[in-house]
């Protein structure tokens, strides 16, 4: 009898122990916790320096991944061209061995053409309302169009409006840039939008672009404001037109298959963290316009407007030519000129 007993307490504390086992190890049925579930870490390229609006933008996505996924899910950032050209790191993301990317859509257009879209000249208002239509149908269907490229487009991140800077000539008009050897991110609308004008579009990534208008190679180029000031522009061009005359949007983007395997509530967690990354972006690049332009000009840069009205007409040749080659490009133009 007492035998007996003595047998049935072992029994009893070995399914306690078994018990306590299954629940330590996370095996339960409950819908799992942030802490829980896959640990990764990630690889995030883009090819600004760490004082830019983009480089923020990711360790801002870095810190809203630690903090939504309970510290599951970690970023390691590798900016300003560490991992190659924009043309490397959309290989390395298609191919899986980087993870995340903010890249430029100037580059994607070359690659996906419905992007070309976000160059139609003057196509937003504001700041304010070219993050607006991050959230729309046709933005999103553009992010769409990378999938047979192995690559989930997630958002978008703004960094601000284009402008023009010049080295030695006060361009006051659109004929005025008549000759001038013209720096542009290498992308076809942006070459079309300046060869319209008379200039003679130079397609050169960031990286070069400093010694070419130091030594003269070229006469100005198609710049952000965020980006004259971290790469000091300012030093070796004299004039900056303020035009906002395009927006200028990263794509982040992640490998497809590493997206597509991950569970629903990993999923949400990472376009959460996107999209909180974008809005920060955007929201703290509006509020910074009138101290770039002041930081511009406290350093040497006669900075000034053109008026809008004066591109009209290369603003419709830009859309006549783009608006027949795609039809996102042309839902676009139909969602968002006025
Ligand atoms: C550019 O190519 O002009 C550029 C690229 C990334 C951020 C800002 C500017």
């Amino acid at each position: 009898m007492k035998r007996l007993r003595n047998l049935g307490l072992t029994l009893l504390v070995f399914m306690l122990i078994l018990t306590t086992a299954a629940c330590s190890s996370g095996k339960t049925d409950a819908k799992p916790a942030a802490g829980s579930g896959e640990k990764y870490t990630f690889k995030l390229a883009h090819i600004t320096p760490t004082d830019h609006m983009w480089h923020k933008a990711a360790e801002k996505f870095k810190e809203e991944l630690d903090k939504r996924s309970g510290g599951r899910m970690k970023v390691e950032i590798y900016p300003a061209s560490q991992l190659g050209t924009e043309a490397d790191m959309v290989q390395q993301i298609s191919s899986g061995s980087v993870d995340f990317g903010f890249i430029t859509a100037a580059y994607m257009s070359s690659r996906a053409p419905a992007f070309t879209a976000w160059f139609a000249p003057y196509a937003f208002k504001d700041l304010e309302e070219t993050n607006a239509a991050r959230d729309t149908e046709v933005a999103k269907k553009i992010l769409g169009t990378l999938d047979s490229q192995g690559i989930k487009g997630l958002d978008y991140v703004f960094a601000g409006n284009r402008v023009m800077l010049f080295k030695d000539k006060e361009v006051k008009k659109p004929e005025d840039m008549k000759g001038l050897a013209f720096r542009v991110t290498p992308s076809p609308p942006l070459q079309d939008f300046y060869k319209s004008m008379g200039a003679s579009p130079e397609s050169l990534p960031l990286p070069e672009v400093y010694a070419a208008i130091q030594t003269g190679v070229i006469d100005g180029m198609d710049m952000d404001l965020d980006a004259t000031i971290t790469n000091k522009y300012y030093e070796v061009a004299k004039y900056g037109a303020v035009t906002n005359h395009m927006v200028w949007p990263a794509v982040a983007m992640m490998n497809k298959a590493k997206y597509d395997k991950m569970s629903d509530a990993d999923k949400k967690i990472i376009d959460e963290s996107i999209k909180a990354a974008a809005d920060y972006s955007a929201k703290t690049r509006a509020s910074q316009e009138e101290e770039f332009k002041k930081t511009l000009s406290d350093n040497g840069m006669k900075v000034y407007e053109i008026d809008q009205k004066l591109f009209e007409p290369y603003i419709k040749q830009f859309d006549e030519k783009y608006s027949s080659t795609d039809p996102l490009i042309k839902e676009f133009m139909d969602t968002f000129r006025k």
